[in-house]
């Protein structure tokens, strides 16, 4: 059965996806959304810090609890970025970039980020899928403008909070039953690749935590990682990392 959302909202919050992540270890059901017109230690990839300022930002958390198996779970976020880019262009009429694994480009500029999290519950395992959608410049610092945009910057118009926020629980909705079915994560890695330019044929450096790969995509495995040939013909599977795009192939 599709979850029912709930919505939650704060003024000020450390992160939407550690209140999240309380509440669903005090057994939220799936669904519960939380957010935020700011954080003050919001929560990025990789350690990073998110910077939210005050309502110039979408900062967003929902709770899953995914019966599937575990093995589909590294789909999840992937589901959230093909959600998010169908919200986008919905609400905002934009189109927007997947960057491998979860980022939201526009003009090749960052737009948006997605942070999974997975929670030990009494209800079993949740995850926390967090996402923050740069709505004005306002939301990221003057020396990320090279590298980062956003929704008023991309479409040249400011966008209601409401209007985005609806449209994306709905995507998320509607993609995650998809993801539920047996066949899901071949579909959601097809969605995927249908938004995204990265998934085939881009000239990538991937930082990885164990040092660095140059190479071309050659799409996705069913667990979402990017397949990479390097120039020695050798196919690397990246399951984390940075991906940097070098040139077109
Ligand atoms: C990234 O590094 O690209 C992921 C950023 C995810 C940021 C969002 S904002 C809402 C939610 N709460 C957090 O603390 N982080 C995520």
């Amino acid at each position: 059965m599709a979850f029912v959302p709930e919505l939650l909202r704060f003024d000020s919050l450390p992160s939407t996806n550690l209140e999240a992540a309380r509440r669903a270890g005090e057994g939220a059901p799936e669904g519960l959304c939380v957010v935020a017109r700011e954080q003050t230690t919001g929560r990025g990839r990789l350690q990073r810090h998110w910077v939210s300022p005050k309502d110039a930002g979408l900062y967003f958390s929902i709770v899953l609890r995914p019966r599937f198996e575990q093995s589909a779970w590294s789909l999840l976020t992937l589901m959230a970025a093909v959600a998010v880019n169908d919200a986008l262009r919905e609400a905002c009429a934009l189109e927007t970039d997947i960057k491998w694994p979860n980022d939201i480009l526009a003009n090749r500029k960052k737009l948006c980020g997605i942070l999974g999290e997975t929670v030990e519950t009494s209800l079993g395992r949740a995850v926390v899928v967090g996402i923050g959608i740069n709505l004005t410049k306002n939301s990221f610092s003057e020396e990320l403008e090279l590298v980062a945009t956003s929704v008023e910057t991309a479409t040249g118009g400011r966008h209601e909070l409401a209007t985005i926020l609806e449209a994306l629980v709905a995507a998320l909705r509607n993609h995650y039953e998809t993801l539920k079915e047996p066949d899901g994560p071949e579909r959601i890695v097809h969605e995927w690749c249908a938004r995204s330019t990265y998934g085939e044929g881009k000239l990538v450096r991937v930082v990885e935590s164990n040092g660095t790969l140059v190479g071309t995509t050659r799409g996705l495995e069913l667990d979402g990682a990017l397949r990479v040939e390097t120039e020695s013909g050798d196919l690397r599977i990246v399951r984390a990392g940075d991906v940097n795009l070098l040139r077109a192939c």
